[in-house]
């Protein structure tokens, strides 16, 4: 009708105004709250960026102190939700679970589903934070067959979900600090991302007023899907398919001919036309994982420093702007830490439900803010009349 503008995939719509996250992807810069990324993921942990997400200003140590408090006083799950992990089968996809076990949340805290009371906004947002590992972990641990962990409050943030993943009853577990440093880097990294799929997605679910757990179980759906967080996942398993730097060419051929839908995965972005800031940080961090393993001439290492070599010089990439993205050095270096490829995106939802919850409380409190509801152009049938079965 022209009455609306037509905008597939929105590349030319603000649906918000935010203060939290600026990215210029020209420039490859990445900000939360005005600090560049390579500054909080070099500097910082995961919590006292959570804060900065959630608050918008880092915290004082008075504030931090209170903070972690308040996260780890939500560590626990209700017993009884560790019945909906026995329903599930073991080979069940950990992103499944994470969306059913998240979604049931709303169940069990009643209290913090009134949206209109900030105080319960904010303690609707600490439980997420805070039980987000513990799912997450437990969804592991059922997918192997061991029991589940409690979470330790004396540990840090990611230092507790890897003792959550990693130890077993009756063994001492130490948490390697240098390997507990990558993850939390890698946390930090995909904290927040302005608009993307997923957050947009919290923010038009929780426009309609659906308590902040729905809002987050929809994010979660919406991260897992290839294009999105479900790219480490996709990065990885092309990495083992092609194998040996020996065999890049083909793929490479594969990427570029227009009849053949495979694309490279962990390559591209939306906004970045430039390196991803956050590849940069991950390179190296991934170098310091492998280091600290004594991982050497692993072939999938090699495989992936090639392909970005030869990527990286190739014209049709140059062309395109497609550069490495975070995802494909996160999940070599979530591989490395020994977390199975089912598992990335859900490290990544994880990460991503801070700013889910930064974004979900902006969304709220904003005196702009009013039910996400897109138009559309109609393209299908004129009016027309009814005919009955025999007349069809
Ligand atoms: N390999 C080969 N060609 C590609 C790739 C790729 N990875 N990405 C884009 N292209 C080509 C595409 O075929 C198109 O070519 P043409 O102009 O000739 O039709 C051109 O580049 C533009 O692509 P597009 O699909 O219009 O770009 P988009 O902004 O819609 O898609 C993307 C961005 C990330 C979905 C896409 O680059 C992609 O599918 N990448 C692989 C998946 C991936 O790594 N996703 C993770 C994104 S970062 C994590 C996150 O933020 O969630």
């Amino acid at each position: 009708t022209g009455l609306f503008t037509y905008d597939p995939g929105y590349t030319a719509t603000a649906s918000c105004e935010s203060q939290i996250t600026y990215i210029d992807g020209d420039e490859g810069v990445l900000l939360y709250r005005g600090y560049p990324i390579e500054e909080l993921a070099e500097n910082s942990d995961f919590l006292e960026v959570a804060y900065l997400l959630l608050h918008g200003e880092l915290p004082t140590r008075g504030q931090q102190n209170e903070f972690n408090r308040a996260i780890t006083l939500h560590t626990m799950v209700h017993e009884q939700l560790k019945n909906f992990y026995n329903g599930f089968r073991r080979d069940a996809h950990p992103m499944a679970i994470m969306v059913g076990v998240v979604g049931a949340l709303s169940a069990f805290y009643h209290d913090s589903t009134d949206i209109t009371d900030k105080k319960q906004r904010m303690i609707a947002s600490h439980r997420m934070i805070a039980k987000m590992p513990t799912i997450a972990a437990m969804a592991y641990k059922y997918s192997i067959g061991q029991p589940f962990i409690f979470p330790r409050n004396d540990l840090s943030y990611t230092a507790n979900f890897m003792r959550m993943c990693f130890a077993v009853p009756a063994e001492e577990y130490e948490v390697n600090p240098v390997l507990c440093d990558a993850l939390d880097k890698i946390f930090i990294l995909h904290m927040d991302h302005e608009q993307n799929a997923s957050t947009s997605t919290v923010r038009l679910a929780g426009s309609s007023g659906a308590n902040p757990f729905a809002c987050i179980a929809a994010g979660i759906a919406s991260l897992w899907g290839p294009a999105h967080g479900g790219a480490n996942e996709a990065a990885l398993n092309m990495l083992e398919e092609i194998g040996t730097p020996e065999r890049i060419p083909e793929y490479i051929a594969r990427a570029k001919d227009k009849n053949d839908p495979f694309r490279l995965m962990g390559f591209g972005h939306r906004v970045y036309k430039n390196y991803d800031p956050r590849a940069k940080v991950m390179q190296k961090a991934c170098h310091e994982v492998l280091a600290a393993l004594g991982v050497k001439n692993d072939p999938l290492l090699e495989t992936a420093m090639e392909l970005e070599r030869i990527a990286l010089s190739d014209d049709y990439f140059i062309e395109k702007k497609l550069y490495p993205n975070i995802d494909f050095y996160s999940g070599i270096t979530l591989k490395a830490l020994g977390f199975p490829t089912t598992m990335f995106t859900v490290l990544f939802a994880l990460a991503r439900t801070v700013g889910w919850i930064a974004q979900w409380t902006e969304m709220i409190e904003d005196d702009n803010q009013r039910i996400g509801r897109p138009r559309q152009i109609y393209t299908g049938a004129r009016q027309r009349c009814y005919a009955p079965i025999h007349k069809r």
